[in-house]
């Protein structure tokens, strides 16, 4: 039977072309989303994935939604952690509520979304953790103290996942994508987009499908001994 996989954050950006990328290769795939009910019936519609409405900064209703996906799809296998939101402003401007609403969401979002999973998987003596951080949590980034503190975050949680697992079958790693032609980007302004377009050396944005090739590449099961890694996907524009 086809392994089950969850896509957090799946029916948009990044997260849709690792949804996609993983049903294409076969396996069952859930993807979750927030808040965009539109994007997400369009998404299902187009794809036949089927996708899950909660918020992953919330322990509870994560729980609750991925024991949903489970009597669904059966046991989860790989869970791709890609849930995120940027809210940027340089650190003499950013507020309380756009640092808790990041580390929420994008840090604490990871705990939430492998901690009910986390106890199957050692039981079944299989898993893919799969984390998608992000070039900015490797280097800093202006404006970017809180994402680049949950993506730094991330690596931590990534690197101790790869020791716990590592005997009951588990692995755990990071993706760190570069700027990648999403929504997220495309909301920074042209002239900052521009400039930083003009620093990466492949002299383009990355494609979402360029991330979920990576994703594919982890899931594997002959990719088991790649553990607490991080691959970078960004043009060349900065080596960790
Ligand atoms: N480096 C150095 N200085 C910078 C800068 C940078 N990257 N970006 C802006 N500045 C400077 C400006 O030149 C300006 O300086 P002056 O005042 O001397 O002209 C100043 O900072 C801007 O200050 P403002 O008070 O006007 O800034 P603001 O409150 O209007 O905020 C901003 C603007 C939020 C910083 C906006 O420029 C922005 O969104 N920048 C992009 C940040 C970014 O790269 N985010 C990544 C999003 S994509 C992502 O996160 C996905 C991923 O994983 C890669």
């Amino acid at each position: 039977m086809a392994r089950t996989a969850l896509v957090t954050g799946g029916t948009r950006g990044i997260g849709a072309a690792i949804s996609q990328a993983l049903k294409a290769e076969g396996y069952s795939v859930a993807a979750t989303y927030a808040g965009n009910d539109q994007a997400a019936a369009v998404f299902t519609e187009e794809t036949g994935i089927k996708a899950y409405k909660w918020n992953v900064a919330d322990y509870a209703d994560s729980k609750a939604g991925i024991s949903q996906v489970e009597t669904d799809l059966g046991p989860i296998d790989i869970v791709v952690a890609n849930a995120g939101i940027t809210r940027d402003a340089p650190f003499h401007k950013m507020t309380p509520e756009q640092w808790t609403e990041v580390v929420d969401t994008n840090l604490t979002g990871v705990f939430n979304t492998v901690h009910p999973i986390w106890p199957g998987m050692r039981q079944r003596k299989f898993g893919r953790v799969i984390v998608i951080s992000s070039i900015n949590g490797q280097k800093g980034q202006f404006a970017q103290v809180n994402y680049a503190a949950t993506k730094a975050g991330d690596l931590g949680i990534v690197k101790s996942l790869a020791h716990e697992g590592a005997r009951a079958g588990i692995t755990a790693n990071a993706i760190c994508p570069g700027y990648i032609a999403t929504e997220m980007v495309m909301a920074v302004p042209e002239k900052v987009r521009d400039s930083i377009i003009s620093q990466i050396p492949t002299g383009r944005l990355g494609e979402p499908e360029e991330i979920a090739r990576c994703v594919v590449f982890l899931a594997s099961e002959d990719s088991g001994f790649i553990n607490g890694s991080t691959i970078s996907a960004n043009g060349a524009q900065f080596f960790a």
